[in-house]
């Protein structure tokens, strides 16, 4: 979703606001601009990508030599991606006090501040909600911008994340949080704000994370937080936990694919410390102080959006297998408005890679507010989620900056199975169920990287399908999620229409849709319902379809029903999913490049979706 970068220092602001807004590409957006502070208020802003906007720099004759400044992307929620409608905004370029505005999020009582606005005079030029936050500001400014900030913030009711300068303030850089993700990056007589640590980390690794309803009042050399009542709070400066290399493409051509063939070293480390298969143990501080109410929990409810919700499908399966927990697993966006009954003992997980998304974070809340215990499974460290919840689990993946997860999806995976054993542990799973499972996580690594290793071969199968428009992903049970998420992935990066669904249902419509040549992948490794899922590929090839099927190696047979065989190790039914979803994370990406698709920028796609 938006980006948003500032600066306020000693050295020009703009160069580090320019390759913080290239760090922030990757959230997704459509259109850029910039806003520096010397003597004079320099606005400059576009439809488009960073390019553009620097085309239009490099074409202006202002000077650009401010050492305090604020840059935005931003993906259209109110207004159409119109040079107008890219932040900053300011309060009036003639009559205002030339305030300039950068902002994250959506003011949901915009409409009723605009009208009692205009009514006072104030005219807009763009169709946001974000101008009317800045007008609101220009309105309550007496010469004290943090004072007005505050102000205007105790008005408004949604989400902001904010970055607000004014003309006659040219050593202040105010900004705000509550409900978008803000970071303070604080360097040597400078600090950086953003929306995510990657456009930070270039330049420091110390940083504090703002608290919901907290504004900030930054100066070159100190700074100072306070609520938006103005009560002084002091913030916990941390070390940020990566470094540039895992940001960096180094020798991949995208972020999806680095992420991908990463995967192995990922899982590593996401295991790293807390499976130990000789002593039959699995460690997880995270979930510590909480072990007794888990164990005796009642109800577990699995909680996510996209990806993260079909690593939650998969969660409900392992917590009903090795935990014997009843388990459900709901999207949280649904959760969240449908009066769900919470009732003593019930649990909810969160599964999500960024931990900002907002459903998820809503349903959380609800959740939390209706007397349940909450955990999350998250990969950013302090995002917003890992702090809601009571207890929980990091990913440690890595940053994943392809817009397509994979392998945080992979980590989740990962980190739902070593929740369901360590809870299972404690209720009845034997010492040796439990050491034998942690042979088997410890083993997953190598063979992910066995079947990354395949990517050339997958390469051309896709490449003989890849003019079909639509494709099928089935399976049964662990892999019907792996289904669902093959078909997703392929959509999201190259447009190709896929749908997925259990193998089954196929025949209750979807069959319909089956005509010589179309493409059906069927996720078939060897498990207990392999017989059953090699009648519905039969099904399938009887009417004309091509059958690409992820089987396990060794299966020879399973070619007499099928065009072509992705093969993957044999491992346990329940560990399925982290072997099988590999071979279509690749076929979806070969899909998009060979279909010369912006891979890490989908369009209309952000990687974190801050927004309900
Ligand atoms: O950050 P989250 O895991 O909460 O994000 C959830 C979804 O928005 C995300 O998985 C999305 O579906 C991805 N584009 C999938 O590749």
């Amino acid at each position: 979703m938006c980006g948003i970068v500032a600066y306020i220092g000693n050295k020009p602001a703009l160069p580090v606001l320019l390759e913080g807004l290239k760090r922030l590409e990757y959230r997704g957006y459509d259109s850029a601009g910039v806003a520096l502070l010397k003597d004079e208020l320099i606005l400059l802003k576009t439809a488009g990508r960073v390019r553009v906007l620097e085309e239009v720099i490099t074409a202006s004759k202002a000077p650009l030599d401010a050492t305090l400044g604020i840059a935005h992307t931003r993906w259209a929620t109110h207004g159409e991606p119109t040079d107008e409608n890219a932040h900053p905004h300011t309060d009036d370029q003639s009559k205002g006090h030339g305030i300039a505005l950068i902002h994250n999020g959506i003011i949901e009582n915009y409409r009723a501040l605009k009208t009692y606005l205009e009514e006072r005079g104030h005219v807009f030029t763009s169709d946001t909600d974000t101008e009317v936050l800045t007008h609101l500001i220009g309105e309550l400014y007496d010469g004290d911008l943090e004072s007005a900030v505050q102000a205007a913030l105790r008005e408004v009711t949604g989400a902001y994340a904010i970055a607000v300068i004014v003309k006659s303030e040219p050593d202040v850089l105010v900004v705000a949080r509550k409900g978008s993700p803000l970071m303070v990056g604080v360097g040597k007589d400078e600090y950086i704000v953003a929306s995510d640590s990657s456009a930070i980390v270039a330049h420091t690794t110390q940083a504090f994370t703002l608290d919901d309803y907290t504004v900030a009042r930054l100066t070159r050399d100190s700074f100072r937080t306070t609520t938006v009542d103005n009560v002084p709070i002091t913030p916990q400066v941390r070390e940020l936990e990566f470094d540039l290399e895992q940001i960096e493409l180094g020798k991949y051509e995208h972020f999806m694919q680095k992420e991908i063939h990463e995967q192995a070293q990922a899982l590593r480390m996401c295991l790293k410390g807390r499976a130990d298969s000789r002593e039959g143990q699995i460690v997880l501080g995270g979930l510590a102080d909480l072990a007794r109410t888990l164990v005796k929990a009642r109800r577990i409810i699995f909680v996510g959006q996209g990806t993260a919700f079909h690593a939650a499908m998969i969660g409900e399966y392992l917590m009903e297998d090795l935990a014997k927990i009843p388990s459900e697993v709901e999207f949280s966006s649904e959760f969240r408005y449908r009066n769900p009954i919470i009732e003593e003992g019930t649990v909810v997980i969160a599964i999500s890679q960024s931990g900002e998304t907002a459903d998820t974070l809503a349903a959380i809340q609800e959740a939390h507010a209706r007397g349940a215990t909450t955990l999350g499974i998250v990969n950013v460290v302090g995002s917003s989620l890992a702090r809601e919840t009571d207890a929980g689990v990091y990913l440690r993946v890595g940053p994943e900056i392809g817009v397509a997860s994979t392998k945080a999806f992979l980590g989740q995976l990962m980190t739902a199975t070593m929740i369901a054993a360590f809870i299972g542990r404690r209720r009845f799973l034997s010492n040796e169920y439990v050491s034998n499972l942690m042979e088997d996580l410890e083993a997953i690594p190598d063979h992910i990287q066995r079947v990354v290793d395949q990517s050339d071969h997958i390469r051309s199968v896709t490449e003989r399908y890849i003019s079909r428009e639509n494709w099928l992903f089935l399976g049964r049970g662990y892999n019907y999620p792996v289904a669902l998420e093959g078909a997703l992935k392929l959509k999201e990066i190259s447009y190709i229409h896929a749908e997925g669904m259990p193998a089954a249902e196929m025949k209750h419509g979807p069959i319909a849709l089956i005509d010589h040549g179309m493409p059906v992948v069927f996720v078939a490794p060897r498990d207990s319902q392999y017989d059953k899922v090699i009648s519905n590929i039969e099904e399938v090839r009887s009417r004309g379809g091509h059958v690409i099927a992820v089987a396990t190696e060794g299966d020879e047979s399973i070619r007499d029903h099928c065009e072509d065989v992705f093969y993957v190790p044999a491992v346990p039914e329940p560990l399925q999913p982290m072997l099988t979803s590999v071979p279509l994370q690749l076929l979806a990406y070969h899909a998009a490049v060979l279909r010369g698709k912006d891979v890490d920028k989908p369009r209309n796609l952000a990687k974190s979706v801050t927004v309900e």
